[in-house]
């Protein structure tokens, strides 16, 4: 068998009458520049060479093709000939039969260049799929025009707008592939076929070929439907409605002018503000683990054993979190009653999930086995792990940590899930502050992807890197935040929630402000948020507060006012809305009242107030807050803060995260609307000193943290 190096990323080899073209190009065998420019030349030498009568295409290490290179977007190399988009071309043109061996994971460009290939043949574990929409962009390289093609133009559609790729059986099924190889070589079936067709006369299947299987009404028809269910759930985005429109330009479009339309539309959408938002996206969440003083070699403690103290609301979700990763946990309470009465909400949560379809009984039943109860502390002393998710109260975490110090193993790490608590004066308790920090989950703790990590002053180095590991294991992003009144999240929702309560005594009405919000981009405004949580939590919580800030930063009393109607929000059947149906927030004219009657009794003269300014009010109170943390030091990067909004608050993944957006509008510009709301309405509004200086320097969020960690 005769072989020969392509080049060092694209190697190439004969066998019989085959050539086998590899793609080499670790990790995921993306499609950069030196990538590209190999296999078209390969394609071209197959060409010429007698001896070779059809071609495979396959790919080393773990998958076929991860698609276009992420690192080339917004560089020059993206645009190096061949582009991804005239490399598919080129394969497709082939005068011999191409046939792609698919194998993992085959996303985006990938599956372009598999379907610019004549022929597929996938091994049974692979996954395919466009999900190019998710980057805020579109398949840029003929995917939108092959993949109606070979699919049908509704599956198609289906595929591109909403990103979500199929596995090999289903593939097979729609038409995707043509064979599905199971345990066995990959490549030697993909030669075998390739002989096969070469035996048989078989011509090239060129995609761009096949006739789209609706008529120009049926496919109308179709993309009205598809229009209408995204407007719903893609809100405020421009990249899933410019699938769309591309994949509906192949019922009225040749291939040729459909493939050159697409490149102009994803031409705009690599462009977009939301497509530079979701690859930073990408990035930042890659980038928590990365702390700047931890070597990420440091050697980390082990964790088989985790005990969580308290099976109230916070610990029985972070128990299901870690039975839901297979981690075996003891909850430990401090009655039996209250044990019985936690396991058994564990139990009714995974039930509701289970009779949704969306949990086998032997899954449910593998999880409960995880999850063991005591109401003996002393069984703290087995675990590597220790979470505390007791009452929210200084002196009962004080008796807790006691306890904990006295009774747990040495090196085991001992957490606190305090949401508003010191840390440093909890670890202060024990006589081994090192192993001590805070785990904060979100609630629901099953279900939230936020943990942010608490490290207090004396908190070790490698518990951190241990737990942030953890976090992966459990599914989560954790995020390292330090120790200050909310931690990071709360903390800067705390001046938000204070702009909405300032927005509805001037003028607007909660159905605005949450309609602002929502249009923004979250999936729900501030109001219908309090509804949710309950209105009684959230007075609660400032009425202690309360105790401790000055006046001006409390919230409007009217949140008590709304309370001693017995209004709490959604359990309640009303709030800040009315829930005729348990459900749908109604607006009430009953509080239009109440706030009309605060304004009056505030010497407030009720004015109409732009949609703008409730967007910035709320927005940038979010960025001033967000800036003062990182000046304060106390969260690493600006595109953290970015991560904890996004999976803790719901900012839009797409918009970049509140720091990114502010770098989005321009800080100079935010600045100068701040200095405006300064003047106005007083000091809260002075922009701090890192945010003037960054704009002022005509600097951004990103350059900033760049000198944080490279
Ligand atoms: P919860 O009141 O639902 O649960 C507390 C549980 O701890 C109760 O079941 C109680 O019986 C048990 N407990 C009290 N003292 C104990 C002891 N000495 N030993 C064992 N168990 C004991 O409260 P929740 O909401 O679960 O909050 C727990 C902690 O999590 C608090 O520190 C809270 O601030 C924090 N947190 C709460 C969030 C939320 O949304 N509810 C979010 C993030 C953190």
């Amino acid at each position: 068998m005769a072989v020969t190096n392509g080049s060092a990323h694209v190697l190439y080899r004969q066998s019989g009458a085959v050539g086998v073209i590899t793609i080499n190009n670790p990790p995921v065998n993306a499609l950069a520049k030196d990538v590209r420019i190999s296999i078209a030349e390969l394609i071209d030498l197959a060409q010429t060479d007698k001896l070779i009568k059809a071609i495979v295409i396959c790919g080393a290490g773990r998958n076929f093709c991860g698609g276009a290179d992420i690192r080339e977007f917004n560089t020059p190399n993206r645009a190096v000939r061949p582009m991804t988009r005239h490399l598919m071309n080129l394969v497709e043109e082939s005068d011999k039969p191409v046939v792609a061996a698919i194998h993992g994971p085959t996303l985006g460009g990938g599956l372009e260049l598999a379907m610019g290939c004549h022929y597929r043949i996938v091994d049974s574990e692979a996954k395919l799929g466009l999900p190019e929409v998710h980057r805020g962009v579109v398949p840029g390289a003929g995917g939108t025009q092959r993949l109606p093609r070979l699919v049908g133009f509704q599956k198609g559609l289906e595929m591109i707008t909403s990103g979500t790729p199929v596995d090999a059986a289903t593939a097979l099924e729609i038409g995707l592939v043509d064979r599905i190889v199971t345990d066995a070589d990959l490549v030697a079936r993909a030669i075998a076929y390739a002989s096969k067709l070469v035996e048989q006369n078989v011509v090239p299947r060129r995609t761009s070929e096949i006739e789209i299987d609706l008529n120009l009404k049926e496919g109308e028809a179709v993309v009205a439907e598809v229009r209408a269910r995204l407007e719903k759930s893609a809100r405020g985005m421009e990249a899933p409605f410019r699938c769309l429109e591309s994949v509906a330009n192949t019922l009225t479009m040749s291939f040729r002018d459909g493939w050159a339309r697409e490149a102009e539309i994803s031409e705009e959408a690599v462009a977009s503000d939301e497509s530079r938002s979701l690859v930073h996206s990408f990035f930042a969440e890659r980038q928590t683990s990365k702390i700047p003083d931890i070597p990420a070699d440091i050697p980390r403690r082990k964790i088989e054993k985790v005990a969580i103290l308290g099976a109230g609301t916070m610990g029985g979700g972070i128990a299901m979190s870690f039975a839901n990763a297979g981690m075996d946990v003891t909850v430990i309470e401090a009655s039996q009653e209250n044990l019985d009465k936690g396991l058994a909400r564990i139990e009714g949560n995974y039930d509701v999930t289970r009779k949704r379809g969306r949990l086998t009984d032997e899954e449910m039943a593998a999880r409960m086995a995880c999850i063991s109860g005591s109401v003996d502390m002393a069984a703290v002393s087995e675990a590597d792990l220790v979470i505390e998710a007791v009452f929210e109260e200084m002196e009962v975490k004080k008796s807790v940590f006691t306890e904990l110090d006295r009774l747990a193993k040495d090196g085991a790490i001992l957490a606190t899930n305090t949401s508003t608590l010191d840390v440093d004066a909890i670890a202060a308790i024990t006589k081994r502050p090192e192993d001590v920090l805070g785990l904060h989950f979100f609630s629901p703790a099953n279900v939230m992807t936020l943990l942010e990590v608490v490290r207090a002053e004396k908190t070790s180095k490698d518990i951190i890197a241990t737990v942030l590991d953890l976090s992966k294991k459990l599914g989560k992003t954790g995020v390292v935040v330090g120790v200050c009144d909310g931690f990071v999240g709360n903390r800067m929702l705390a001046p938000y929630f204070r702009q909405c309560d300032f927005l509805v005594e001037e003028g607007a009405l909660p159905q605005d402000v949450d309609r602002v919000i929502e249009t923004f981009g979250f999936r729900m405004g501030p109001f219908r948020v309090y509804d949710l949580a309950g209105l009684d939590i959230s007075w609660a919580i400032e009425k202690r507060r309360a105790e401790t800030r000055p006046a001006e930063e409390r919230f409007s009393p009217l949140l008590g006012r709304i309370c001693d109607l017995g209004r709490y929000g959604q359990k309640t059947g009303a709030g800040w809305y009315k829930y005729e149906d348990g459900r749908t927030a109604v607006p009430d004219p009953l509080i239009e009242t109440m706030l009309t009657e605060r304004s009056a009794e505030m010497g407030i003269n009720r004015r109409d107030i732009s949609d703008e300014e409730i967007l910035q009010r709320c927005i940038y109170s979010l960025i001033n807050e967000g800036a003062k943390i990182l000046e304060e030091d106390l969260a690493i990067r600006a595109s953290d803060i970015d991560v904890i909004w996004q999976h803790g608050y719901g900012f839009p993944r797409w918009r970049g995260g509140p720091m990114f957006y502010a770098d989005t509008v321009g800080l100079a510009e935010v600045v100068k609307t701040l200095d405006h709301f300064h003047a106005e309405w007083g000091d809260k509004w002075e922009p701090t000193a890192l945010l003037r200086e960054l704009a002022d320097s005509g600097s951004s969020f990103k350059e900033w943290d760049k000198g944080r960690t490279g």
